[in-house]
């Protein structure tokens, strides 16, 4: 089954796998989003295939593990419990994907798609241990952040992402991706949290700031999935969580607005669902810059 590149200025054609055809298309749509190319060159490219009796149009929506040309994903903390699911599935979109952690080794799993990440090491509260990596991406998605006391909670959530936001957009990143979080609104929480929450505040500000027209933030809720904490430990956290997800979802949206008690009726998300959603954020010139929040990321379950 044959497929053609049609439509390019110079009129050159090419035939292509269907695979490769959707690959392509993807990055088309991609760089039409970014400024770092040229689009007087590409503003009147698409790949068609051609049709005939018995030709499978679908998309390959899953993808594969091949990568894309030209479409890097750098992915900040990308060895941990979310950002692994997004370093699965920016492969899956057929990206190129680095991983930069303090660490810079592979997580736990032993699914096969880890071995085609680049596991690098760099702290992003020390630009220079990272910043070449940067160079050339396409997009970043950050999953930096965590908990501790309120000055930890604050330079990991708050502090180490501004540095990594500002050092993304200096280097001339197209696109960047912030797993933030939804914060219930629950009495009290400010003063455990603080850190935490004017973390996430400063980091999305951040994002706003330096990435206006193609800055994402994402705010899940609870995220749940199969968390590995070590070789012989996995926390299979949906057994929890997905039945409370498909509860929660069934009640009014408006109930999370409640005073005092609304923040309990935020409904879970899957990691998977979430990365799906940090890859759409990073490649997908549709989405809108700004906020997404827990009912716009259910869309990608
Ligand atoms: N899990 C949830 O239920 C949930 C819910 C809402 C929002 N979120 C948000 O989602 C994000 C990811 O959460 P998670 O549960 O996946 O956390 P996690 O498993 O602890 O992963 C955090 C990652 O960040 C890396 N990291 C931390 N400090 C770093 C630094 N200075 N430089 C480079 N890498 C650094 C860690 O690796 P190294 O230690 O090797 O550096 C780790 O890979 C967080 O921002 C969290 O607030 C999570």
């Amino acid at each position: 089954m044959n497929v053609f590149f049609k439509d390019i200025p110079c009129g050159v054609m090419s035939v292509l796998e269907p695979r490769t055809l959707h690959l392509a298309n993807k990055a088309l749509k991609f760089l039409r989003s970014t400024s770092n190319y040229d689009m007087r060159r590409i503003s009147s490219c698409a790949f068609t295939q051609a049709s005939h009796p018995g030709s499978d149009t679908r998309a390959d929506k899953k993808g594969s593990a091949e990568s894309l040309p030209g479409i890097t994903v750098v992915v900040l903390g990308g060895r941990g419990f979310v950002g692994s699911q997004i370093c699965k599935a920016a492969l899956e979109s057929g990206m190129k994907v680095v991983s930069i952690s303090r660490s810079g080794t592979a997580p736990l799993t032993q699914e096969p798609w880890a071995r085609d990440v680049e596991w690098a090491r760099g702290n992003v509260l020390e630009p220079q241990t990272y910043l070449g990596h940067l160079q050339g991406a396409s997009a970043v998605i950050s999953c930096v952040g965590g908990f501790g006391n309120q000055a930890e909670m604050l330079k990991v959530n708050g502090t180490a992402n501004v540095v990594a936001v500002e050092t993304a957009k200096a280097v001339g990143v197209p696109r960047y991706v912030f797993v933030s979080a939804t914060i219930p609104k629950i009495p009290g929480l400010g003063m455990i949290l603080g850190g935490y929450i004017n973390g996430k505040t400063m980091a999305e500000e951040a994002v706003r700031k330096h990435f206006p027209d193609s800055g994402v933030c994402l705010r899940p809720g609870v995220v749940y999935g199969d968390r590995i904490i070590s070789n012989s430990l996995t926390l299979p956290l949906g057994y929890v969580f997905q039945p409370v997800e498909r509860l929660l979802l069934r009640v009014p949206q408006t109930w999370v607005n409640l005073p005092l008690i609304g923040g309990l009726f935020v409904p879970p998300i899957s990691a998977a669902a979430l990365a799906r959603a940090a890859v759409a954020a990073a490649s997908d010139a549709s989405v809108s810059p700004g906020i997404m929040d827990v009912p716009m990321l259910q869309k990608y379950k």
